[in-house]
């Protein structure tokens, strides 16, 4: 079965470059075939994470129509992982037009994969969202930072939003949805957590929807550039204000160490992984991967 998973929000230079690109540089390690896909259009820099130059090819010419996507993908020297390149600041999210994200998404789907794994950088454009909603595991980073967990708390807040809107809307509810959200301040609502509650109280089939909408929608946490033991717990906080807030079943995927050895390998052009295999971060990506790829999370007492 092929899988899409994406890795975006939050703030920048947090890591997710350096994330999506080692797990599947990972994935590709254990036989998977692999692509990955640089969707941060503002600022793609995938490539460089794994040692190579800007290449030639990129997902501009896919959006102005100049190549089918199959064909934009180039080899990165590693084995079973292909990279689309992203475009250097000649494209945004803002540009994309409804048209070519739906063929986006669909020809995104049918590329020949085990995993395909987005970047979608750190912007919060309804095109990078509608693309995050696309992918079968939606991963979220973090710093042990307040800024970082604060724009995380933004991003899936919006995320979720948009996610029961759409379904609402898809469902032929969309007045509902827009009724109870003008009303808001006259229903006291606080939280999404109560939103989602008064949305459902609309309705049986309302809620029938929204509970089966709650019961598959996973955002999955990963917590990059700890430099102490004890800020593992953090995503385990970050999980109990999921749930608090938002009425959001979060997945903590696992923990990262910092490593100055991985700017070290990016300013060498080689990818972290391929220098350091063995390395305490490599296993730590390999046990979000695994994660990741079984719908598991790192146990409370792993987490402590
Ligand atoms: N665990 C870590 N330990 C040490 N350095 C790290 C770690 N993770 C990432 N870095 C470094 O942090 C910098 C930013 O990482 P990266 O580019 O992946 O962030 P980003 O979230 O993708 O940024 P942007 O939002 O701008 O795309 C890079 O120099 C990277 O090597
Ligand atoms: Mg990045």
């Amino acid at each position: 079965m092929k899988e899409v998973w994406a890795i975006g929000g939050g703030k920048g230079g947090i890591g997710k470059s350096f994330i999506i690109s080692s797990m599947g540089n990972c994935l590709a390690r254990q036989g998977k075939k692999v692509i990955l896909v640089d969707a941060d259009l503002g600022a793609a820099n995938l490539h460089t994470f794994l040692g190579m130059g800007k290449p030639e090819k990129s997902l501009t010419d896919f959006f102005e129509n100049k190549a089918p996507l199959a064909s934009l993908l180039v080899r990165t020297g590693i084995d079973n992982l292909d990279l689309l390149a992203g475009a250097i600041h000649s494209m945004v999210p803002e540009n994309i037009k409804y048209a070519q994200k739906l063929k986006f998404f669909r020809h995104i789907k049918k590329l020949e994969a085990d995993f395909i794994l987005i970047d979608l950088g750190a912007g919060v454009h309804f095109n990078t969202i509608d693309t995050f909603l696309l992918a079968d595991r939606k991963i979220v980073v973090i710093v042990p930072e307040i800024t970082a967990i604060e724009n995380m708390y933004g991003f899936i807040k919006i995320v979720f939003f948009r996610h029961i809107m759409n379904t609402l809307g898809r469902n032929g509810f969309k007045d509902e949805f827009r009724e109870v959200w003008d009303m808001r301040q006259a229903h006291g609502i606080t939280t999404l957590k109560v939103f989602v509650e008064c949305l459902k109280s609309q309705s049986a089939s309302m809620g029938r929807i929204i509970d089966s909408e709650l019961a598959s929608f996973r955002v999955n946490i990963v917590l990059n550039q700890i430099k102490l033991k004890r800020e593992k717990r953090i995503g385990n906080s970050v999980k109990s204000i999921c749930l608090k807030y938002f009425g959001l079943d979060a997945r903590y995927a696992g923990f990262i160490e910092t490593d100055d050895f991985i700017t070290r390998s990016l300013n060498n052009r080689q990818p972290y992984l391929q220098s350091y295999p063995e390395s305490k971060c490599a296993r730590e990506v390999a046990a979000i991967v695994h994660n990741l790829v079984n719908d598991q999370q790192i146990s409370i007492q792993d987490a402590r």
